[in-house]
Formats: structure tokens, C-alpha cells, sequence
């Protein structure tokens, strides 16, 4: 790297960092200003549509990295095509290749090209995991209970088949809610960053295999990309948080945000064809009446991967 180029990797580094900066609101206030003024409030303008998911085209490109740049997540919208699912597969890794989306996550119910089936499952492997059923989910970022080398940075979710009734998405820009909490009080983000936040105790799978506890803070800056990273869960089972008045007034601060509070929580119920690809945002899902089909699955299908990267051009 040259001097110049040096020069303006470290100012850039240093203007973001400064957006987080809590003992200076200079750089955080300009920021602030700009996403709250550019940010999407209906879900339907994230939606881009793609002629072909297999090769989507630069435009299409750019009108998604713009969305994600803007939010942090885009709903692509192509043509359903449920007949071979093998290829939709492929096209979907294709797709998410074209936005710097490559290094995916490797997941216990994953097949072996990384994509995960959602949906009602009665197999035993899945069976008494909410995500697997039709019952609500609570909000969270995925990986929520990853260790920090396999942060989730990014996910796909892919509609396939959707559900008879209900089966929509909550969503929230995590910078939004890091712009409200700092909002509110600047000592719940202090809080929040605390390696000691949250943690979730370690866990004995079906499988036998043992998931270690996992602590860690709930906002932190990336290191690979500079950018805000945020591991959250609203469940109350299962998550000690750190002990402290202002982790609590924050957690319960955070709880109404996403319970009713947020205006620019976007809701949306993915349609076939259509996918979310985003930065590893809040997200929730309210629970579906699936139909009464015999087998071993229920009708509704999302196709999900998670990655290691961000998507391309959202990193300074
Ligand atoms: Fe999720």
C-alpha cells in the first residue's frame, strides 16, 4: 500500500470510528442526520427486482448494495421457480457471489451447499426448534450465540413457498436502533458495547455435540470491516445480561423499541420469488397457519444462508 493510499485508509478508518465515538458527537450527529433523512420507512422501497437471479446484472447490483448501504438490507424480487429446487440453489449462491457473499457459515442443519430448508419440520434433528415450526420468533440477529471468528455479518433468506396466513417479517437496521439507544442515553451504548453483556450459556445439542457459552458484548465495531456489528436476542430464556443498572434500563429500552416503539421497523411477508439479502439485521417473524398437510414438512419454505462476509460495498 503507497503513502497515499495509507493516508486515506487510516482517515477513513478514523471518520468511522468517529461516528461511534462516544466522548465526541461531532462525526456521530453529521452520520445520524444523513441515514435518518435517507432511511426507508415502507418496506417496498427495498425491493429490487432481478431478471435472473443466476446473473444478475451491475445494475441490479447497485440498486441492492445501494439499499444495504442505506439500510443494511434490500428484498430482491425474482421470478418464482419452484420446479427444481437443485438449481434454484445454485442460482441463489450464484446471486449472492455477485455481492461479495461467498464464505458461508457452516450450520448443523445445513446441507451440504450451505443453504438451510425453513420450515415445519418433524425429522428429529429439527423438531423443537422454533425456527423449524410455526411459531413466532423473537427478535435477534443471527449467530447471536456465535463466537466472534464466526460472527454473522450477512444472511439470505429466500421464499420458496409461503405460508397460507402470517409468516411476516419484522426488520431493523441495527444502526437504528444503536441511533435511538445513544439518543435516549449515551451510557446505554457504553453498556451495550461491554464484553461482558450478554451471555448465553453453554448448550447441550440433541445431537450431543456441546455449544460453549458464548460472552460477548451486544454492539461492537468489526474489526475485518469497520463496521457496527450488533448479536442480540430478545428471548428471556436463556440470556444472562451483565449484572448492572444501565445494561438493564438498556435492554429493557431495547425491548420497546422492537415491541412497538420503532417507527422504521419495516415489516414485510416475503412472497415466491422474493429473498431478503441483508447485513445481519434485527430481525422477527410472526408464527403461520401452515395448512394441515400429511408428510414430513409443512408447506411454507424459506431457503436461508448465512455468511462471513458483509455484502460488497457496504464496508468503508
Ligand atoms: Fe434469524
Amino acid at each position: 500500500m503507497g503513502f497515499a493510499q495509507q493516508d486515506l485508509s487510516s482517515r477513513l478508518d478514523q471518520a468511522f470510528k468517529g461516528r461511534f465515538d462516544l466522548s465526541d458527537a461531532t462525526d456521530y450527529l453529521r452520520w445520524r442526520a444523513s441515514k435518518l433523512s435517507s432511511y426507508p420507512t415502507r418496506s417496498s422501497e427495498l425491493i429490487v427486482e432481478i431478471g435472473d437471479l443466476a446473473r444478475p446484472t451491475e445494475v441490479e447490483c447497485a440498486q441492492i448494495i445501494m439499499r444495504c448501504r442505506t439500510a443494511n438490507m434490500a428484498i430482491y424480487s425474482s421470478r418464482p421457480g419452484t420446479t427444481d429446487e437443485h438449481k434454484l440453489r445454485q442460482d441463489l449462491a450464484a446471486f449472492a457471489g455477485a455481492l461479495g457473499l461467498g464464505q458461508m457459515e457452516g450450520h448443523r442443519s445445513a446441507a451440504t451447499d450451505g443453504f438451510v430448508s425453513l420450515e415445519v419440520a418433524k425429522d428429529s434433528n429439527r423438531r423443537g426448534y422454533i425456527p423449524y415450526s410455526n411459531r413466532p420468533l423473537t427478535w435477534h440477529t443471527d449467530g447471536y450465540y456465535n463466537a466472534p471468528e464466526n460472527r454473522i455479518r450477512a444472511f439470505l433468506l429466500h421464499c420458496v413457498r409461503d405460508a397460507d396466513e402470517g409468516g411476516e417479517n419484522a426488520l431493523l437496521d441495527p444502526e437504528i436502533t444503536y441511533i435511538r439507544l445513544r439518543d435516549e442515553n449515551p451510557a446505554f451504548i457504553e453498556a451495550l458495547m461491554h464484553p461482558d453483556a450478554m451471555t448465553i450459556p453453554e448448550n447441550r445439542e440433541t445431537s450431543g455435540k456441546l455449544r460453549p457459552a458464548s460472552r460477548g458484548p451486544v454492539f461492537s465495531i468489526d474489526p475485518t470491516s469497520n463496521t457496527l456489528h450488533m448479536r442480540y436476542s430478545a428471548r428471556s430464556r436463556n440470556i444472562i445480561w451483565r449484572d448492572d443498572r444501565d445494561t438493564s434500563l438498556a435492554c429493557a429500552f431495547l425491548a420497546d423499541l422492537v415491541a412497538g416503539n420503532e417507527p422504521l421497523v419495516l415489516k414485510h411477508k416475503l412472497i415466491p420469488g422474493q429473498g431478503l439479502i441483508c447485513n445481519n439485521v434485527l430481525h422477527c417473524r410472526s408464527g403461520f397457519d401452515d395448512g394441515s398437510l400429511p408428510g414430513p414438512t409443512g408447506k411454507r419454505l424459506l431457503l436461508r444462508a448465512r455468511y462471513l462476509d458483509r455484502v460488497a460495498g457496504t464496508t468503508l
